[in-house]
């Protein structure tokens, strides 16, 4: 077929398909008489398999990579590339969101300059804590011994005590539905998400590692795996019944913990159910209370894990989820384990 006939096919321009090839990603015969291209039937599988992942954003150079993989896991592609449109799509949210704010604001009169201002900083602020979490832990390297290192214990201190009790309380307190979505979010090798299957639930497992959701995958083919982190998750609005969540909140601030809350009330449907088990403290006292204890036992692996990360202070996600309207009941397993459970109220509309 020539690049007409082509171009008319697969509904784009001949020029398109010119620069496709002029990037490296298509190379058609050309006829020895005239040098006219000539596209095989794999060209235009090839051709037409670029063009609708351009269609859905995937750079070019993402896209050469792809076809160059002889066991490409174009899956794998296109769930980091839905990761990536739905923090753009957060962003212009936040934007419209600011914006709508501003023109309130505007049209109330002059001297407005200085709340345009805060308004700004406060959206600022907000697309760099989107954008800035990153993963100092390594979780990719983390994702094969995973399963093996949660059983092995620190000398003088184990934050895996009382783990297999927390997933089960966390399974025995969400109440599913055949049929019910069910997110766990930072699901790793998928050992609290994979409880839930049996029910009929659809499991939506949603991690920042590539690598752990592939050995999820890998053992637990029934979950669906998303690309995705806590402060931009990979689902539209209201389309969950429940979230669960294990050992993973810990891994952000104070401050984007609570913005991880706003984004799991924004996918939550009415009636919907948060389950948190996770490393933390009642309250600041109770955290300089057990560090002090450390301390007195000389304890100073414990000191260094609790640096190490952010357990948090759970008084402040209580009190922003009752602010929200979501009734709170919570358990404590051991001095730095604990579990809120969360009921959003039919009325907390977003
Ligand atoms: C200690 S593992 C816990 C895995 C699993 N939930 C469990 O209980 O065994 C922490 C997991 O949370 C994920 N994680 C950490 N921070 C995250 C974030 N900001 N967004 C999404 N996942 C995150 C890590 O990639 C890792 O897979």
């Amino acid at each position: 077929m020539y690049i007409n006939e082509v171009a008319k096919k697969l509904e784009t321009s001949t020029r398109t398909i010119r620069y496709y090839e002029e990037k490296g990603l298509i190379d058609p015969t050309k006829e020895e008489s005239n040098q006219y291209r000539f596209f095989e039937e794999e060209d235009l599988v090839r051709l037409s398999t670029i063009l609708s992942l351009r269609e859905v954003g995937l750079p070019v150079e993402v896209i050469r990579n792809l076809l160059k993989e002889p066991n490409m896991r174009m899956e794998d592609y296109l769930n980091v590339q839905r990761g990536v449109l739905y923090e753009q799509w957060l962003e212009l949210k936040d934007m419209i969101e600011t914006l709508n704010l501003m023109t309130e604001r505007a049209g109330k009169g002059d001297n407005v300059t200085g709340d345009l201002f805060g308004l700004a900083k406060q959206l600022k602020t907000l697309k760099s804590m989107r954008k800035n979490w990153h993963d100092k832990w390594n979780f990719d390297s983390q994702a094969h011994d995973y399963d093996q290192s949660i059983k092995m214990h620190g000398y003088k201190f184990n934050v895996h005590q009382d783990y297999e009790t927390a997933l089960n309380k966390v399974v025995e307190t969400v109440h599913l539905n055949p049929g019910d979505v069910c997110l766990d979010i930072g699901i790793g090798t998928g050992n609290l998400g994979s409880q839930f299957t049996g029910s009929g639930a659809k499991v939506i497992g949603v991690d920042q590692s590539e690598e752990m959701l592939a050995v999820c995958k890998e053992k637990h083919p029934g979950i669906e795996t998303r690309k995705g982190h806590f402060l931009a998750l990979p689902v539209m609005n209201m389309q969950v019944d429940a979230i669960v969540s294990s050992y993973a909140l810990h891994h952000l601030t104070d401050d984007e913990k609570l913005l991880a809350l706003e984004e799991m009330d924004r996918v939550l449907k009415k009636n919907g159910e948060i389950c948190i088990a996770d490393l933390m403290f009642l309250n600041e006292a109770h955290r300089r209370e057990v560090i002090q204890g450390f301390r007195e036992q000389g304890n100073d692996e414990a000191i260094g894990a609790i640096e190490d990360e952010y357990y948090a202070d759970r008084s402040r996600l209580i009190d922003w989820l009752q602010k929200h309207d979501y009734t709170v009941e919570t358990h404590q397993f051991n001095s730095i384990l604990s579990m809120i459970y969360a009921r959003k109220h039919a009325e907390n509309e977003k």
